[in-house]
């Protein structure tokens, strides 16, 4: 059974896709073991509770500096005894010594297709903004192994989804929860609990068919 530690940071959308996929079957073979959050008013906190789920919060403000932040999550990422840890929503930078401990065991849902509108200063809304400033006519969504860069690891899944004339940034990131984010992330913990999925020479291997919706 692959023990999930899944990291949030707002509303939860994507831990609620993960939840709602282990409990129809889409996910086989794991189990949430802990949801943590950076932020003490996430309703993703709500959302674990709810589900009967071990849900924490580790904020930077509680704690001196930023180390000492970096420390107790990784204190908690171990006590949680996950192999595999899913960034869902989730706006903490992970640090180097975390992605150390945890190579090619980090997973990231992010809202474009990387390469593009991915980096430093796109997150939430700001990727739907740059997305309808540049005029883009498809963008997506794009699930990768988190390494020590920002949106840059081996790509795991991607769907591409249509940008609409009408779109505001609030609509184009909801339809891309909906018709992208909400699948791929679901779908890529199946196919790395089913263990079809390997990463060889920074590139992503998947040995099973990785069709999402
Ligand atoms: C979504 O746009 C997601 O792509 C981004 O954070 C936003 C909120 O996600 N990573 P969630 O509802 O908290 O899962």
């Amino acid at each position: 059974m692959l023990k999930l530690a899944v990291l949030v940071s707002g509303g939860g959308t994507n831990l609620q896709a993960i939840m709602d996929s282990i409990a129809d079957g889409r996910i086989k073979g794991a189990q949430i073991t802990a949801v943590i959050s950076n932020n003490h008013h996430a309703y993703a906190l709500k959302r674990a509770e709810k589900a009967g789920l071990f849900a924490r919060c580790i904020s930077p403000k509680d704690y001196k500096d930023r180390e000492a932040f970096h420390e107790a999550l990784l204190a908690a990422l171990l006590e949680s005894q996950a192999d595999l840890i899913v960034l869902a929503g989730c706006l903490v930078v992970i640090p180097k010594a975390i992605v150390k401990v945890y190579e090619n065991r980090i997973i990231n849902i992010h809202p474009s297709l990387i390469p593009a509108f991915c980096g430093k200063d796109y997150y939430g809304l700001k990727v739907h903004e740059g997305v309808l400033a540049r005029g883009v006519k498809v963008t997506g969504a794009t699930v990768h192994f988190v390494d020590s860069g920002t949106d840059t690891g081996p790509i795991l899944l991607q769907k591409a989804v249509e940008v609409r004339a009408d779109d505001t940034p609030k609509s184009l990131q909801q339809r891309v929860m909906e018709e992208a984010e909400w699948l791929l992330l679901p779908k890529a913990i199946d196919l790395i609990a089913s263990g079809a999925v390997t990463v060889t020479d920074g590139k992503v291997v998947i040995t099973q068919p990785a069709c999402v919706g």
